[in-house]
């Protein structure tokens, strides 16, 4: 009987270690970054900050940017504001310094939101041009000219390299002049996947729109020689009954023109382009996306419209991430996933980028499709078919960062960190890709995170190992 005791005992004790070296043991996800960093708080930077001058000279264009202008890249949307008057919504461009060989027309707009009246915002297009060319363009005709220069990118084709930036949530703190000053140093990206949240004007009293005009200011140094891709995110709503504001997106929508109409959207706020071996697609995770929407009824025309033969790499930018394991935004892109995800999978999506959230988050390729309400199949599982998930909201606005996560990291999770930063996407050909997440506190050419993309289409085999996380 002793014996016997002894014996259970004995097992009950080996069961006790087992179980605590499993516990111990436990790999939930991919790795939380014990990066040590110090936190101090994000302000905005004040009003008189060189970031923010005005131009010199009368009636001098302003908040330069442009952005693709039509399907596939032939095209460029050239916006500015001028303040006294309105002066020429003409642009005089050219492949040659200081020579004008074109010129298109434009117009523009103003708009009023509670006690502050914009300047004239000017939107003018240029059309038809070449490929793979630097043009010269110059603004302020009668007044103050100022002169700009971009370049268009290739041809659309299989296997032209590419290479993107992303950004999200930048705001107009210290920090996000770090995040714009280190995304600058990078000599070789060509054109910004924005993901939402510019200005943060609205976290001023009466949503400062002033705060706007000088956003549009800080970022003229990158936006007015390479186009940023935008996706709109919460904080471009503006939405104040209480101040008699009810038209959402008012200052938005004045100010960011996108080419829509080119892939058959009826809003600016979902919408694709073409650019080199790029197929992006931007949803808006504040407009309704639920069955029969216009959202919905575009995004299940616009998909089987993609020919991976010639634009291998499918990008998709929405604002509220779908996978996030951090304390912030729990839940809130749910309802979108719930409707779309089905869709990335089946057309085998690469990418998805995110926002909101103000941190970094990569995961691996997983989906999340198989609940039907009663198979309790509820838990996301490795998938080859799925887009890899990227949440980088991290530009530095006023909200500061997100640093609580939640606990263990979930097993879909490969990479989260609580700093701010950037990343570039980078397309070698159809097969491959190079991305990288850069921390704001290195040096350029240090990656915090890194990850070989196998093109879906293309090669879809494993690709989680090629991460140097
Ligand atoms: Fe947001």
């Amino acid at each position: 009987m002793g014996r016997r005791w002894a014996s259970r005992r004995l097992g009950l004790a080996l069961a006790l270690v087992v179980v605590v070296v499993v516990l111990a043991g436990r790999c939930d996800g991919g790795v939380t970054s014990s990066f040590v960093r110090k936190t101090g708080k994000t302000v905005d930077m004040p009003l008189d900050s060189d970031v923010f001058r005005v131009p010199s000279g009368d009636n001098a264009p302003q908040q330069v940017h442009i952005t693709q202008g039509d399907r596939d890249g032939t095209a460029v949307t050239v916006s500015w504001v001028t303040c006294d008057e309105p002066g020429s919504s003409t642009v005089l461009y050219g492949t040659t310094k200081n020579k004008i060989e074109f010129f298109a027309e434009g117009k523009y707009t103003r708009y009023k939101f509670y006690n502050y009246t914009s300047g004239y915002i000017h939107h003018c297009t240029l059309r038809n041009l070449k490929h793979d060319t630097k043009y010269y363009y110059a603004l302020g005709i009668g007044h103050t000219l100022r002169q700009f220069w971009f370049r268009t990118p290739p041809k659309v084709g299989p296997d032209v390299p590419y290479t993107f930036g992303l950004i999200g949530d930048l705001g107009q703190t210290f920090d996000s002049n770090r995040t714009l000053s280190h995304y600058e140093s990078n000599p070789k990206a060509q054109a910004v996947l924005y993901v939402g949240d510019l200005s943060y004007a609205d976290n001023h009293p009466i949503h400062d729109n002033v705060r706007w005009d000088t956003w549009g200011r800080f970022v003229e140094r990158s936006v007015a020689y390479q186009p940023w891709i935008w996706a709109a995110g919460n904080h471009e709503i503006d939405f104040a009954p209480e101040i008699g504001e009810n038209e959402p997106f008012k200052p938005y929508r004045h100010r960011y023109h996108v080419p829509y109409k080119a892939s058959g959207s009826t809003s600016p706020f979902w919408y694709s382009i073409k650019r080199a071996s790029a197929y992006i697609i931007v949803l808006s995770s504040y407009s309704a996306y639920g069955k029969y929407t216009p959202q919905y009824k575009w995004l299940e025309q616009e998909l089987p419209k993609v020919n991976r033969r010639e634009t291998p790499w499918l990008i998709v930018l929405v604002h509220s991430p779908w996978y996030n394991s951090y304390n912030y935004h729990y839940m809130e892109g749910e309802t979108m996933r719930v409707m779309f995800e089905p869709w990335l999978v089946q057309y085998k999506v690469d990418v998805v980028f995110s926002g909101h959230v103000h941190a970094y988050e990569r995961s691996y390729r997983i989906s999340n499709v198989a609940y039907n309400i009663v198979n309790r199949k509820c838990t996301p599982v490795p998938d080859q078919s799925a887009p890899v998930y990227i949440t980088i909201g991290d530009g530095g606005n006023v909200e500061g960062l997100a640093n609580n996560m939640t606990e263990p990291q979930p097993s879909y999770s490969a990479y989260r960190e609580a700093s701010f930063g950037h990343a570039i996407f980078d397309i070698k050909n159809r097969t491959h890709a190079h991305y990288a997440w850069h921390r704001n506190q290195d040096g350029n050419a240090v990656a915090a995170d890194s990850m070989w993309f196998y093109n879906r289409y293309w090669h879809p085999i494993d690709d989680s190992a090629t991460s140097a996380a």
